[in-house]
């Protein structure tokens, strides 16, 4: 577990169950799980994890379940999802997934081995240590399993406002305060290598949004700068200007703001054709009895911002 609190408040996702409306949380991850860019992505990760029938899957940080139901459908394989938040594991149970855990990546409840493929999608981002998660997920995958992880690399983000000075210091604070690691995807081949983890490739994706609405509305692009004014990180006078900016950007047409996401995937070495045992399977029903919970996790301020 990591030993020292964030030095400034952490993004909503960091801690789903600390936040006053939860729920809210919720129906963010159903509003960009209706965006046609993250339904091609996720399926472009569904397809790297190369499972099929008889497959046993991890899903970490798998909040609703909606992408653990889809992996199912489009594999033929099982899948467990394991997420920190006790919201998200009922809301995942709600929507009928059925083996479904609330556990915290630093330390899963799984013996080694457990499962033929595992992936993370937008988590690594809000964990402190990514690499540890990463040899935690790397722990449970079998020899020759794979390992998939996504996230958005708000280093690549851009936007066309008329002024490019105050825009780079709004998505700035985003990409290095907002998250705690946004941007890290490009790096994630690295800590794949350093994970142990072979054959590594990375797969980029844009994210490109002309309307203003979409995607949450752009991830709440619109709030950034007064979030980064509150927190004494940019001028009231800017904050006030930054919305209108981007309106006038809008009114022009030109409104467009991008982002790429990198998709990562591995091999967990020493392949092999082995399967793990139905032992992994009764396992996660045993933890769902007995209703696991790490007591140990520490509850970390949460940042106003919801989006994921
Ligand atoms: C941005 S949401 C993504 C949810 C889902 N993967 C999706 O793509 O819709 C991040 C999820 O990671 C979970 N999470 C954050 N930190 C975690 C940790 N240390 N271990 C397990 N889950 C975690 C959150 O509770 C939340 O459900």
């Amino acid at each position: 577990m990591p030993s020292a609190p964030p030095p400034f408040p952490a993004h909503a996702f960091t801690d789903v169950d600390a936040q006053d409306d939860a729920a809210r949380l919720v129906h963010c991850l159903d509003l960009l799980q209706a965006e046609p860019f993250y339904a091609g992505y996720k399926a472009r990760t569904y397809e790297l994890l190369a499972a099929r029938p008889g497959h046993l899957v991890l899903d970490l940080g798998g909040g609703t379940g909606d992408d653990a139901r889809a992996i199912e459908l489009a594999t033929g394989a099982r899948v467990a999802l394991a997420d920190s938040s006790q919201t998200m594991a009922a809301e995942a149970k709600r929507r009928g997934l059925g083996r479904v855990l609330r556990a915290d990546g630093y330390r899963l409840p799984f013996p080694s081995s457990s499962f033929d493929a595992v992936r993370a999608d937008r988590v690594l981002q809000h964990v402190l240590e990514p690499l540890a998660v990463l040899g935690e997920l790397v722990r449970v995958t079998r020899p020759g399993g794979r390992v998939v992880v996504v996230d958005p690399d708000y280093a690549t983000q851009v936007v066309d406002v008329d002024d490019h000075q105050l825009a780079r210091r709004v998505l700035g604070f985003r990409a290095d305060v907002m998250l705690r690691h946004g941007t890290q995807a490009h790096r994630m081949p690295g800590l794949f290598g350093r994970a142990g983890l072979v054959n590594v490739v990375v797969e980029p994706m844009t994210l490109v949004v002309r309307n203003p609405e979409a995607v949450d509305g752009v991830m709440g692009l619109w709030t950034w700068a007064a979030t980064a004014a509150a927190r004494g990180l940019l001028s009231a006078e800017d904050a006030e200007r930054w919305p209108r900016l981007l309106d006038a950007a809008v009114n022009a047409g030109r409104f467009l703001y991008a982002v790429t996401f990198f998709i990562t995937a591995g091999g967990s070495p020493g392949g092999s054709d082995h399967r793990p045992s139905s032992r992994a399977v009764t396992g996660i029903e045993a933890e769902q009895a007995r209703h696991h919970e790490h007591a140990d996790r520490r509850p970390e301020p949460a940042d106003a911002e919801p989006r994921g």
